[in-house]
């Protein structure tokens, strides 16, 4: 039970396989979001604990049925009769919180545009090659490939720290909790990121919940390279804004970006005098920093 939480509501349950206690317990978790609270259920056999609910305040939308602490309550008339009549279902632990397949990188590079071979494709190769070159490992998401759907909103990662949509979205979490750098690379679609790279960073709220949840830490750094059609400044207004809202949300620190515009009269980042090296030049930097913690 952690420091905020408070016990609730405690109910001793006999059966022919032993004795079963469970606990409804409320935390506050005003801390990460205002008002959020979670009441979390534990079936407990002997001292072990073989099950485990919650159900949060973000979870319950306007007007629903019931409230959470109803909620809680239905669940936990629910668990005690079913641990009665069928205790032989609760001798074991069963395990709710899968481990995240994948494997660890030391820098993610979120590839945004669906244009396999465009400029950021070809920006983030050059960063891939740079990480190669610095004796450490890098993966390109190309997001527009993958199976990433939309965040449902539902907020049930901050029950376990894990969202229910099953996609391809738990290798990137899995990566990027354990990069020390995350570079974006993006085109400026309709004035913000497409679509896919969106949805992916919608979909990170999870890896928000696994720090606040589980005490997952992210330590990286961020860079952001967009490309745009349009001349100036102004083309890169809102996806700035909204790759730093990503970055700040989880904890990433974003270093200063580089923004690359007029690519709709330049057409191909590779013709721009001195820009490959000054982006090689940048991740080096980057890695020489990373690499010293
Ligand atoms: C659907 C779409 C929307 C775009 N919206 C903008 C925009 O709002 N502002 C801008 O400066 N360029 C815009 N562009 C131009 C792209 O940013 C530009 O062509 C970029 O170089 C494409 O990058 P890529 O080669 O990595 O795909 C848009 C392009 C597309 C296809």
């Amino acid at each position: 039970m952690s420091e905020s939480a408070t016990e609730e509501k405690t109910q001793i349950i006999e059966t022919s396989e032993g004795t079963f206690t469970l606990r409804l317990t409320l935390e506050d978790m005003g801390s990460i979001y205002p008002g959020m609270i979670r009441y979390k259920i534990e079936v407990l056999h002997g001292t072990e604990t073989v099950y485990n609910y919650a159900v949060n305040s973000y979870e319950i939308p306007p007007g629903s049925l019931f409230d959470t602490r109803k909620t809680a309550e239905i669940v936990f008339a629910r668990l005690a009769q079913d641990v009665s009549s069928r205790p032989h279902l609760y001798t074991r632990p069963r395990v709710f919180t899968r481990p995240l397949p994948g494997y660890k990188v030391d820098v993610v590079i979120l590839q945004g545009s669906p244009r396999r071979f465009g400029n950021s494709a070809k920006i983030a190769s050059w960063c891939d090659d740079e990480v190669a070159r610095a004796g450490l490992s890098s993966r390109i998401f190309y997001l527009q490939e993958m199976d990433i759907r939309a965040c449902i909103g539902c907020y049930v990662c901050y029950d376990q720290g894990y969202c229910p949509v099953e996609d391809d979205m738990p290798r990137l979490i899995r990566a990027l909790e354990t990069a020390s750098l995350v570079v974006v690379c993006t085109p400026v679609y309709t004035s913000t990121v497409p679509a896919p790279l969106k949805a992916a960073m919608d979909r990170c709220q999870w890896l928000h919940a696994r720090e606040k949840v589980l005490g997952a830490e992210v330590h990286a750094r961020g860079l952001l390279i967009a490309v745009a059609g349009r001349r100036g400044k102004e083309a890169f207004t809102c996806v700035t804004g909204v790759v730093n809202a990503f970055m700040g949300n989880l904890g990433i620190r974003p270093v200063e970006p580089i923004l690359i515009g007029d690519l709709d009269r330049l057409r191909d980042v590779a013709n721009i005098e001195g820009l490959e090296e000054q982006i090689r030049a940048s991740l080096r930097a980057l890695l020489v920093t990373a690499d010293e913690g």
